[in-house]
């Protein structure tokens, strides 16, 4: 009798250190969280690993936070309303911070930056956005090229897919005569996909930053305090040097499930300003695929 005591006893002082040690707030050891893995460069997956710059990026802040980082692969739409809710503590997926995602989720202080441009194809008779009206244009779910497009063009005339590549498949299939979708993961589906070509689009910069809970400002400020340090101490610059190199030599993700091959890498050099490089960072030469370098301009 006396020992089912005591083991009751430890029982339920393990029970409770579990409950201690896995409930939200100050205890929790683990930072969960949630992105939309077909985004090269900023995540995609390889083997079996999600990795790219918002994987490397939240890897560091949780070092520094001494927390364990686990990322949950979701559709981008679902990213907001999960943070919202608390089943994902952030989101990092070359989230455009905008106004309307503000009266959802708090978000961090930007650490890159981003512009929408048109993937066509190379024989296309879309030369500029003027080009747009009537044609079927390709993005992904509840991203911000997606709202301009929608908005511009009315929704007859776009086509939603769950994810960018599947979007390019489509291009690529003729079911939309093109993509409209970030400068980033657009120059490494062009240089993953051949006969596809970049345009520029006037839409501005826009800045890409983590969403926290709204009442989760004690990670909020710690998430902005680790981005500070990680910026000064170069940390930031290095991770997007490994993506985005300035001497050409990217780190591209596995070709896609796609058909067609895989595309020479041209010998063309750029000179470009690197939109995903922190604000004080100089211009960098950046070897490009497309036959018109998109040039951006870092915020
Ligand atoms: N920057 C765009 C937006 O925030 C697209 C982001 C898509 N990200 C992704 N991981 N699929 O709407």
């Amino acid at each position: 009798m006396k020992h089912v005591k005591i083991l009751s006893l430890i029982l339920v002082f393990a029970l409770a250190i579990g409950a201690f040690a896995s409930c939200g707030g100050k205890t929790t050891k683990k930072l969960v969280m949630g992105t939309n893995a077909s985004f090269p460069p900023y995540e995609y997956v390889e083997g079996n690993e999600i990795v790219g710059i918002d994987a490397e990026i939240a890897q560091a802040v949780a070092e520094k936070l001494g927390m364990a980082l686990e990322i949950k692969d979701m559709e981008f739409d679902s990213l907001i309303p999960a943070v919202a809710n608390g089943s994902i503590d952030i989101a990092l997926a070359g989230m455009t911070v905008t106004d309307e995602r503000k009266e959802s989720v708090n978000f961090s202080d930007s650490y890159a930056t981003g512009v929408q441009v048109i993937i066509v194809k190379e024989d296309s008779d879309i030369a500029s956005p003027d080009d747009l009206a009537g044609k079927k244009i390709g993005v992904q779910t509840g991203t911000t090229g997606d709202i301009y497009i929608t908005k511009e063009y009315g929704q007859e005339n776009v086509s939603q897919y769950s994810n960018g590549s599947l979007a390019v498949q489509a291009l690529l299939n003729g079911q939309v005569d093109c993509v409209v979708i970030d400068n980033e993961p657009a120059k490494n589906y062009v240089a993953q996909n051949a006969g596809l070509k970049i345009l520029e689009t006037e839409y501005t910069t826009e800045n890409y930053a983590a969403a926290i809970a709204k009442n989760n400002t004690e990670l909020l400020e710690k998430f902005n305090k680790a981005l500070a340090e990680l910026t000064a101490e170069g940390k930031i610059a290095e991770i997007i040097e490994k993506y985005i190199p300035s001497d050409g030599e990217a780190v591209t993700p596995e070709p896609d499930t796609s058909e067609s091959a895989p595309v020479e890498t041209s010998e063309t050099e750029a000179v470009e300003t690197s939109e995903s490089v922190p604000a004080e960072s100089s211009e960098t030469t950046a070897e490009t695929t497309s036959e018109e370098a998109t040039e951006t301009t870092a915020a």
